[in-house]
This record gives C-alpha cells, structure tokens and sequence, in this order.
C-alpha cells in the first residue's frame, strides 16, 4: 500500500504546499493523509447552505504578505480580491475604530487633538507606574497606552481571550500596543491584501490536484488500523509531519497547552447586520471576543439580501478533545518544547512543520514561506 515517495501528514498550507513542490518540481509522488473529512487546514471555508454565503469554518481567514516568494507562489493557485480589512470594537454601547488611532482616541476622549498632542496626551497617561518595571499584562499595557484606553479596550477582551484577569497575565505576552496617530485604520500594514476570488477550498484544492499527489481524507495518521500509520510507516518513506509535536512523542514530556475558539453560527433575516466584516467585543459582560459577519469579506459578490450569516467568536483553554489554536507558550511549555525539539532532531527522516508541529502561531503566508525554504533545505536533501 505503501507505493508512496513521501508521506505527508496533514492537508494545511504547509502540507500542501510541501506535497506541490514535491510532485511538481522533482517529479514525486506524495500521499497526504487528513484526518478531517475535508482538505485545506484550519484555513478551510465552505458554502452556508442557508445563504449562500462562504464562511471560514475554523476562525476569519484574511491572507496578507509582504513576501514576494510567497505572493508569487500563491497566484499560481488563485487570483485575490482587493479586500482590505478593517475592524471596530463596541465598547460601553459605542463602536470605536481599531487598531487605537487618532480616531479612536479622539472620539474616546471627546477630544479634536491632532497627531502630537494626543502623542503627548498617551505619554503622560502612560507614566502612571513611574519607571517600576511592570509585573503583569496589565501594568504592561499601562506602560504602553496608559489606564483610561487599557481599560476601554484591553482589559475585558484579554480577560476574555485567557479566562483570566490581567493582573495574572504575564507581561511578556504584549511586547507593543501601537497606537497609531493617524486615522489610517487599515488592518494590515503589507505590501499584498486580498481575498482569494472564488474561495479558500477551490484554491486548496488546486494545489493538490496533480496526478502525483494522492489526498487521503478520515486518515489519522495514530490509527494503527489505517495502513499509512505510524509504526507501519517508520523508516520506510520521509514523513513530513504538521499534526501536534507532542502527540508526535506520545506525550512523553507533556502535553503543550493550548487556547481554543468555539463559534456559534446564526442566520440573522437582515441583508447587513453589522455593517463590518469583524466587530470586537471589549467589555467583560459581552461573553463573546467578537462577531464575524462573512458577507463583508466579499463586497464584491452578489449574495442575497434577505439574510445574512453571523459567527460568534467565544475563547478558552483546550481541553483533551478540543481543536488547539494558539500556543500559551507559558515557561513550562517552552521548557517542553525544548525536549521535543530534541528528541525531534533524533528523527532525520522526519521532518516535523506547521503551526502544530512547531508549537508557533504562523499566519498562512508564514506557513507557506516556511514549506518552500523548508522544501529547498531538507526535502530535495532527502532525494538528492
Ligand atoms: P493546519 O492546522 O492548517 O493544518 C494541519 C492539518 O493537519 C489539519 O488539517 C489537521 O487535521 C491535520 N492533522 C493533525 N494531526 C493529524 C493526524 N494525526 N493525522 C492526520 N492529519 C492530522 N492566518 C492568516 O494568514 N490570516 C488570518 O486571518 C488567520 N486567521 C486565523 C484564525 C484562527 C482562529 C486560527 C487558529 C488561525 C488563523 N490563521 C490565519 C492561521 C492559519 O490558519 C495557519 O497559518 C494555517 O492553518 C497553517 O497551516 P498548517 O498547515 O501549518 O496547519
């Protein structure tokens, strides 16, 4: 069964994008195996059967670069729209712009300041703890922006993402708050923007449509049952593998901790319920971060108007079973992925990528940038 050059486990961007290069540039033929029942990662989207809308299943996907590699690479596989993200935030019954800009500060504080004295404005009122070197998240940010706009816009939603206070956060978790004294709120600061023009699973789908690569969806590569599993592969093909490190080991050292999202999808019978494609939640008593309402992300389509489609965003701590999404990367966690990472170098013929299979939050141009110089330095090496 094991007619395979290259055994990749997992269908992200990274395995894809691996299996691609592989299949196109030295001829191979890679087999991927899923264990969903669909391709593409977390950045799969599909079609609401409801209204017609295209939503992305696992958390609002923008794709954004300044990596010419990169932005080259993913034209070959889809064209994108001019999205440009923008996002608001109700906080106290009013809707403010972000990121913090002169906009935000100025409607905040009720205030016509222009770019220098709200400059001087944000110094001052970041002064409050002297020169103490800040001991949580929350004299960090102090530090950063000041009490009046950490309060507004920092504490509830960051008390809502960990399910804990800022004051027990660490303060290594924020390294910058920017705030920009502009009214420029253009999310995203690079050099290409857009959204791919028919959808994220057609793109996905595109770079494994070769006839050297063969997807294998339902397939868990830990399934001794399965005959791709991992006792049975070991030393016969290189593996690439982007599932968790840990799970990887067994949990040798550990489990790594995770955050997780649940969302909570409604159909609203409106054609706009929001007027914005991301709408965040600042305060406390909101139980959810934020709203996503995916019409927007695609202005440009002619989807109907008598009813929209809405996806609440709640945060929490990963359990056994649920999907993990973000690293905590507390010091005990980094501790372990030390000891992975180590016993990770002792498999040559492995080579372990990805969001999961680094314990890192990559954004997808990271991830694919990271398989195409992974490619280059470890797999052609395998069959050179
Ligand atoms: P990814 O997680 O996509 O793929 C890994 C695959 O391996 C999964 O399909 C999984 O099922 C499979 N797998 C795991 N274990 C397995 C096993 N034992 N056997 C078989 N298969 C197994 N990026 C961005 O650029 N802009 C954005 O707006 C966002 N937004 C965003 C929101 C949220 C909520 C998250 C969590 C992430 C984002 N991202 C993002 C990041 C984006 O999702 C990320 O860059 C890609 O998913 C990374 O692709 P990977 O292939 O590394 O992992």
């Amino acid at each position: 069964d094991a007619d395979t050059d290259l055994l990749i486990v997992g269908s992200g961007f990274f395995g894809l994008t691996i299996a691609e290069r592989a299949a196109t540039q030295l001829g191979l033929k890679a087999t991927i195996i899923e264990r969903r029942g669909h391709i593409g990662g977390n950045a799969y989207s599909e079609i609401d059967p409801e209204t017609g809308i295209e939503y992305h299943k696992y958390g609002a996907h923008l794709f954004h670069t300044s990596n010419e590699r990169v932005w080259e690479y993913v034209n070959q596989f889809t064209s994108f729209t001019n999205y440009q993200h923008r996002v608001y935030a109700t906080h106290n019954g009013e809707v403010f712009p972000l990121p913090i800009n002169l906009g935000t500060v100025n409607q905040f504080f009720r205030a016509a300041y222009g770019p220098d004295e709200a400059r001087a404005l944000i110094a001052e009122q970041a002064q409050e703890l002297g020169g103490k070197e800040p001991e949580n998240l929350e004299e960090k940010a102090i530090s950063l922006i000041g009490r009046p706009l950490y309060e507004a816009f920092i504490k509830g939603y960051t008390a809502k993402q960990w399910q804990t206070a800022p004051t027990k956060l660490s303060p290594e978790i924020i390294t910058r708050l920017p705030v920009r004294y502009t009214y420029d709120n253009h999310y995203f600061k690079d050099t290409h923007e857009g959204l791919p023009v028919d959808g994220y699973t057609p793109w996905l789908e595109r770079m494994a449509d070769h006839p050297n690569i063969e997807v294998r969806l339902n397939t868990d590569f830990f399934d001794e049952s399965q005959p791709l599993n991992k006792t049975a592969m070991a030393g016969k093909v290189p593996i690439v593998y982007t599932g968790p490190i840990d799970r990887y080991f067994d949990h040798t050292l550990g489990a790594l901790s995770w955050r997780t999202l649940d969302f909570e999808k409604e159909v609203k019978p409106t054609g706009d319920f929001q007027g914005c494609a991301v709408m965040n939640y600042s305060d406390e008593d909101v139980p959810f971060t934020r709203i996503h309402e995916f019409r927007h992300f695609h202005p440009e389509r002619d989807y109907q108007t008598e009813k929209t489609l809405i996806m609440r965003e709640y945060s929490r701590f990963a359990g056994g079973g649920d999907e993990p999404y973000y690293p905590v990367n507390t010091p005990e966690d980094r501790e372990k992925l030390e000891g992975y990472r180590k016993l990770a170098e002792a498999e040559p013929n492995v080579l372990f990528g990805g969001r999961l299979g680094t314990y890192k939050y990559l954004d997808m141009h990271m991830a694919i940038g990271s398989a195409l110089s992974r490619f280059d330095n470890v797999v052609r090496g395998w069959f050179a």
